[in-house]
């Protein structure tokens, strides 16, 4: 069964299609899939496209269609963190769709019908891309382009870190730093520290929750979400996430 890899851009999934042995396209519900081969592993490559039902729409027929047997997903986050940066990954642990809000019928953020307002990812699957992550952020230091490096918020270092913990998603690009800052304290008000914001991983979770399939997220910080998150987000996508994404899922798929 095959190992299913979900990108959010074209950018973060080109370099992978371009690994692919024995490539074969595959349209299914007016998307392209990529079947073939990575590192003599059995893989599926998709777009999960922006936001999070066309992710929903992706994952499902990864499963359905694909019989995924896991899926990964790599792409690009806002970090919100305190010293999470760009050029950072994050690993997600656990995610929270943070523009759900069925209150007063629910607590914030609660799931209905789940009775939780978080999906963990797979704690197995989690730390082998951990390790892979790991290792290339470590490789990775020195690499980094000087014009990205000078956009890392002070300009002291571009020495990329590794972060493990909640992620949340919502069908929002958030770049005002008033926002974000709302945000972030209104989830630690509510008991979730963030590290990270994206807008397609926590339905994946979901979904890969619903079927049982195994789940882990990468995300490289391609902005702060802040005023200038626009700006850094588009250099970044075309420069260095892509290379991120393919090291990373190479390392994982030996790892796997
Ligand atoms: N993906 C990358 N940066 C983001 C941001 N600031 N908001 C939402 N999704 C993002």
């Amino acid at each position: 069964m095959a190992t299913a890899i979900l990108s959010a851009l074209p950018q973060e999934q080109s370099t992978l299609v371009h690994r692919l042995a024995r490539p074969q396209r595959v349209t299914h519900a007016g998307r392209a899939f990529w079947t073939g081969d990575i590192e003599g592993r059995a893989v599926v490559l998709a777009l999960s496209g922006i936001g999070k039902v066309a992710a929903a729409t992706t994952a499902t027929a990864l499963i359905e269609r694909f019989g995924a047997a896991r899926i990964l997903f790599t792409g690009v986050a806002g970090g919100i963190g305190d010293g999470v940066q760009v050029g950072d990954v994050v690993v997600a642990e656990e995610y929270l769709q943070h523009d759900l809000d069925v209150s007063p019928l629910f607590p914030r953020w609660e799931v209905p019908g789940y009775a939780r307002h978080r999906f963990a990812c797979d704690a197995g699957l989690t730390a082998l891309l951990s390790g892979a992550a790991g290792a290339y952020v470590t490789s990775a230091t020195g690499h980094f382009d000087p014009k990205i490096s000078l956009q890392v918020a002070d300009g002291t270092s571009a020495r990329p870190r590794l972060h493990h913990g909640l992620v949340v998603s919502g069908d929002r690009f958030v770049s005002a730093a008033d926002e974000v800052s709302r945000l972030r304290t209104a989830l630690q008000d509510g008991g979730h520290d963030v590290l990270a914001v994206e807008m397609e991983g926590a339905a994946v979770a979901q979904v890969c929750h619903d079927y049982g399939v195994p789940f882990a997220a990468m995300r490289t910080i391609s902005d702060r979400a802040d005023d200038t998150a626009h700006v850094d987000f588009a250099a970044f996508v075309q420069t260095v996430a892509s290379r991120y994404a393919e090291h990373i899922m190479l390392g994982l798929m030996r790892l796997l």
